[in-house]
């Protein structure tokens, strides 16, 4: 009885998270939301905690983002974790971050695979440390025939070190004489990006109240509606991410052309 309890337990789908659709056009979703997770710090320092408690808090609101994200029918989710710039902070703090990040590639293993997550990462590897990469390696090869959504999480992630790795990779080609200066163009360029195969995203995200891009996917937003918001990261619920969505549907995506009236 206690087995079959346990197995159900085990076996049993997790729970999904219920998002109201109230007043959501269903059929004008953005296909990849992108999101700038921002005041994980002031959240904690705001209930007198340290801050490395706020990205902590962090890791949960992305999991019930990422829940939420895909019960509303989200293709790719990308999500800013650790950028270029973030190794300047104090060392306990990107330690914890390293850590914060190779625990819960190992923990949160089986939950994605269980709800059909692919994983992708976007970023480089050279600085991150060596049971970072393994574990990144073993998500995607662990989730890689998944067809739910992509989740793609920017790891060591700067827009500035992605176009200059593109165009490194390009320059190689040419020298190499597998391409002609002649043939580059956006889609040569964009197949030596991270986001490789992603559509661009429909939508970007950034709470925590500050109004820039923060060297975050400088390509592929080029026609991304931004939605910002105050409330600190580990606040934000389903229900903002369907007031995002909302303003993003009364939005006017004209892609620098003109509306047909
Ligand atoms: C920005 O808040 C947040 C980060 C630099 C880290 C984001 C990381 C997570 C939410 C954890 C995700 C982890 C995994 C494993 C996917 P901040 O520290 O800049 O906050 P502040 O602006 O209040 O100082």
């Amino acid at each position: 009885m206690l087995k079959t309890l346990i197995q159900k337990t085990i076996s049993s789908k997790p729970a999904k998270v219920k998002v109201n659709t109230d007043g959501l056009d269903l059929s004008n979703m953005p296909q990849h939301i992108a999101i700038i997770m921002d005041g994980n710090g002031r959240w904690a320092k705001s209930r007198g905690g340290v801050r490395t408690l706020g990205h902590k808090a962090g890791v949960d609101s992305l999991k019930t983002i990422i829940k939420a994200a895909d019960s509303l029918g989200i293709k790719v989710l990308t999500a800013y974790v650790f950028s270029t710039e973030n190794w300047r902070r104090p060392l306990p703090e990107v330690q914890f971050l390293m850590k914060l990040i190779s625990h819960n590639l190992s923990i949160q293993l089986q939950e994605m695979k269980e709800n059909n997550v692919q994983v992708r990462f976007a970023g480089s590897r050279d600085e991150n440390p060596p049971i970072v990469n393994e574990r990144m390696d073993h998500a995607i090869e662990e989730t890689k025939y998944n067809t739910g959504i992509i989740l793609n999480l920017a790891i060591n992630y700067g827009g500035q070190a992605e176009i200059l790795h593109a165009v490194k990779a390009i320059a190689r080609q040419v020298a190499d004489g597998a391409l002609n200066i002649e043939d580059i163009n956006a889609s040569v360029f964009e197949d030596n990006l991270y986001s490789k195969g992603l559509p661009a995203p429909d939508l970007l995200i950034r709470t925590g109240g500050d109004l820039r891009i923060s060297n975050f996917l400088l390509w592929q937003i080029a026609y991304s509606e931004i939605w910002t918001t105050p409330v600190l990261w580990p606040d934000f619920t389903p229900d903002l991410l369907v007031e995002a969505i909302k303003a993003y549907q009364n939005r006017e995506r004209r892609f620098g052309g003109l509306v047909q009236k």
